[in-house]
C-alpha cells in the first residue's frame, strides 16, 4: 500500500463524501478492498448485468455460465421454451454444477458427488441419499433473468429493479435495429488487469477519442467544432425524420432511474468520412 492510502484513516462514508462532482475519484476507489466488497454488494450484484442474446440459446437445452464478481449463473432454455437462470451451485456441498461455458445439453451432472438436475434446474438423481430424502426440495436455486428486446439479463438479487420502463421506452429505437433478430458473429473477451471502473470510465468519455483513437476520429463528429458539428447531426436527423423516426428517439434519451426501476441511456452521433467527402479542411460537405 502507498504511504498515501497507508496514511489515508477516512472511513468509506467520509470518502464518497469528499468526492468532488466532475473530477477524478480518489485513488482508494481504485485499490480499496473494502470499497470493491461494498461496489460488488451494492452495484454488481443488485443490478441487471447482460449476458447475451437470445439468438445463443434457440433450442430447449442450449445454456451459457455467466461468472460475475464470486456469483455464477446458469441460463438456459427450458423444457417449454422459457429462458431460465440457476445459481450454478449444487444444493449438496456448493460445487459448481455446470463447468462449460455454454453448450447444448439434456441435464446438469455436478462434477464432485454426482446429482444431475433436469434442464428446469429440479434434481432427479442423487444416488446413495436415504429414502425419505426430498429431492423436491434440492433444485437450483432460481436467479433472475429478463430479456429486453432479444438481449438477456441476468440479476443476483432476490429483488431486482424493474426493467418494464427501459422496455417501454427503448421499444421504438432498439425495433429500428431489429434487436431481436440479431444474430452473435463474433465474440471476445479481454481480461484487463485494472479496476472495473478503469474499463467503464473510459467507455464513457469520448474525450480521449480524438488523440487516442485517431483513425476512428476521422470519422466521428467530434473532430468538429460546434457550429459543422451542428451541421452534420442536422443532415443525419433530418434524413432519420423523413424515414418517419420521431425526434426524441434520434437525439439522445437519459432518464434517471425511476424508483424501483433502472436508469439508462443512448445517444447517436452521425458518422462521415472527411477523406471521402473531398474538403479541404476535413468538414463535411454533405
Ligand atoms: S456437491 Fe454436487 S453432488 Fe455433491
Ligand atoms: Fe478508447
Amino acid at each position: 500500500m502507498s504511504a498515501v492510502l497507508e496514511g489515508d484513516k477516512r472511513s468509506i462514508a467520509e470518502l464518497i463524501a469528499d468526492q468532488k462532482p466532475g473530477y477524478s475519484l480518489d485513488q482508494r476507489f481504485y485499490t480499496d478492498p473494502d470499497l470493491y466488497e461494498l461496489e460488488i454488494e451494492r452495484i454488481i450484484n443488485r443490478n441487471w448485468i447482460l449476458a447475451g442474446h437470445i439468438s445463443q440459446l434457440p433450442e430447449p437445452g442450449d445454456f451459457k455460465v455467466l461468472n460475475v464478481a464470486r456469483e455464477s449463473a446458469i441460463i438456459v432454455r427450458g423444457k417449454s421454451g422459457d429462458l431460465q437462470g440457476f445459481a450454478n451451485v449444487c444444493r449438496h456441498r456448493g460445487s459448481l454444477v455446470c463447468l462449460a461455458s455454454a453448450g447444448h445439453t439434456d441435464k446438469f451432472v455436478c462434477p464432485y458427488h454426482g446429482w444431475m438436475y433436469d434442464i428446469d434446474g429440479n434434481l432427479f438423481a442423487a444416488r446413495n441419499m436415504p429414502d425419505d430424502f426430498d429431492m423436491a426440495a434440492h433444485s437450483l436455486n432460481p436467479v433472475s433473468v429478463d430479456v429486453i428486446h432479444g438481449l438477456i439479463f441476468v440479476c443476483f438479487t432476490d429483488a431486482p429493479p424493474s426493467l418494464e420502463g427501459a422496455k417501454r421506452d427503448l421499444a421504438e429505437p432498439m425495433a429500428m435495429f431489429d434487436f431481436e433478430n440479431l444474430k452473435v458473429a463474433a465474440q471476445k473477451s479481454y481480461e484487463i488487469p485494472a479496476n472495473w471502473k478503469l474499463s467503464i470510465e473510459n467507455y464513457q468519455e469520448c474525450y480521449h477519442c480524438a488523440t487516442a483513437h485517431p483513425e476512428y476520429a476521422r470519422m466521428h463528429t467530434l473532430m468538429l467544432d460546434g457550429e459543422k458539428r451542428e451541421r452534420v447531426q442536422g443532415n443525419m436527423k433530418a434524413k432519420m425524420e423523413a424515414c418517419g423516426v420521431k425526434d426524441i428517439y434520434i437525439d439522445h434519451i437519459d432518464t434517471a432511474a425511476r424508483p424501483g426501476e433502472i436508469g439508462y441511456g443512448y445517444s447517436r452521433t452521425a458518422l462521415f468520412d472527411k477523406y471521402k467527402t473531398g474538403s479541404k479542411d476535413g468538414s463535411p460537405v454533405h
